[in-house]
């Protein structure tokens, strides 16, 4: 890559300024400061109009710099850093003190992940320290997965952002907790919670059913707080629905009207025939499940650049199928929610 060595200084003395850059990952766009500096870390969460309470990830180079942010690296962790890191898992353990609590939304728990993207792995190096990665979009809405999506989010006078091309994953890392010796995964993604039972060698429990109401009780902090059930979502109003449901809600619909499907998807023609009049528009999705994840947030926000009074996502297969589908249907349903 032609000027990497340059942006990468670029970059560095932002970070070092306490700005803030964005940085290329396999699954989304990080939005990225001094992870052990509380005033930079702060701009994070006022870019990003992130609740305070909602902790960030930190991005790591390696499990020596992964081990400095920890209370303490276990066995459970070593193995998961060794089969999966660099790559989509974030690992959340009791923090080391030198971590800012703003870093944690004030919890004692931290979740360190090694990203797999040469640009963002050598930024880490040079800039020699952690990094927080939120996903580099304003709260709620869409992740990034272009850095076109991130300029269009914020200001280049206050990010500076790496263009590492497009985001192969397509959705957030899996975040597991070792805590305590017990593994959890509170957000599914690419790395399924079957396998990391596998290199655990036990079973490992997922808090995220899938299922569309995980909101949190008011009375009880989150596990896992930005798991809330509105989110990763489409300013324009969107629907999960049955394939063979599609006529008859984008009959129903007055404006205009987008339709979400896998291509091959039966019940499909339909909306195709429509579409011949006109109405919907239809955003044809890869069938496979890893395919589908790749194209989901841009698809999300074709369709929402339309400004359609509705967004109809025909509902993708379950985890019966492929394991993330168990992801990608979690997104959807906090994109619908
Ligand atoms: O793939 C990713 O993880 C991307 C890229 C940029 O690395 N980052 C990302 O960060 O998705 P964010 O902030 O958008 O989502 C972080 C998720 C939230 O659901 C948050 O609540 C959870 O991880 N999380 C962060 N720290 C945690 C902690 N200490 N304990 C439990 N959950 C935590
Ligand atoms: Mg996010």
């Amino acid at each position: 890559m032609d000027g990497q060595p340059e942006q990468i200084a670029a970059a560095v003395t932002r970070l070092r300024e306490g700005g803030l850059v964005a940085f290329p990952t396999e699954t989304v766009y990080g939005l990225g400061a001094d992870a052990l500096r509380a005033d930079a870390v702060q701009k994070v969460f006022e870019a990003k109009g992130r609740p305070a309470s909602n902790p960030l990830i930190v991005h790591v180079a390696d499990e020596a710099m992964a081990a400095r942010v920890v209370a303490s690296w276990p066995a459970e962790a070593r193995k998961l850093a060794e089969r999966f890191w660099p790559g989509p898992l974030s690992i959340v353990l009791p923090k080391a003190p030198v971590v800012p609590a703003i870093v944690t939304g004030g919890g004692p728990n931290v979740a360190v992940r090694c990203p797999a993207h040469p640009l963002t792995l050598a930024l880490i190096a040079a800039f020699d320290g952690p990094l927080v990665g939120p996903s580099a979009n304003v709260s709620g809405f869409v992740s990034p997965t272009t850095a076109a999506h991130v300029r269009e989010a914020f200001d280049e006078r206050d990010v500076l952002v790496l263009d590492g091309g497009d985001c192969v994953g397509g959705i957030e890392s899996t975040v597991v907790s070792v805590v305590g010796g017990k593994a959890r995964v509170l957000r599914s993604g690419l790395i399924d919670a079957a396998v990391i039972g596998e290199v655990l060698g036990r079973e490992v429990e997922c808090a995220d059913s899938g299922s569309i109401s995980v909101t949190p009780n008011a009375s009880t902090p989150a596990e896992s707080p930005g798991q809330l059930s509105s989110h990763y979502a489409p300013r324009a109003k969107a629907v999960l629905v049955d394939a063979g449901q599609i006529k008859r809600v984008v009959l129903g619909v007055k404006g205009e009207c987008v339709v979400i499907a896998r291509e091959e998807e039966e019940g499909l023609p339909e909306a195709d025939a429509l579409s011949s009049q006109g109405k919907p528009h239809v955003i044809r999705m890869p069938r496979d499940a890893k395919g589908y994840a790749r194209r989901l947030y841009a698809a999300l926000r074709e369709a929402d650049a339309l400004h359609p009074e509705l967004i109809v996502i025909v509902t993708p297969p379950d985890q019966s199928v492929h394991p993330v589908w168990r992801a990608v249907r979690d997104r959807l349903k906090r994109a619908t929610a």
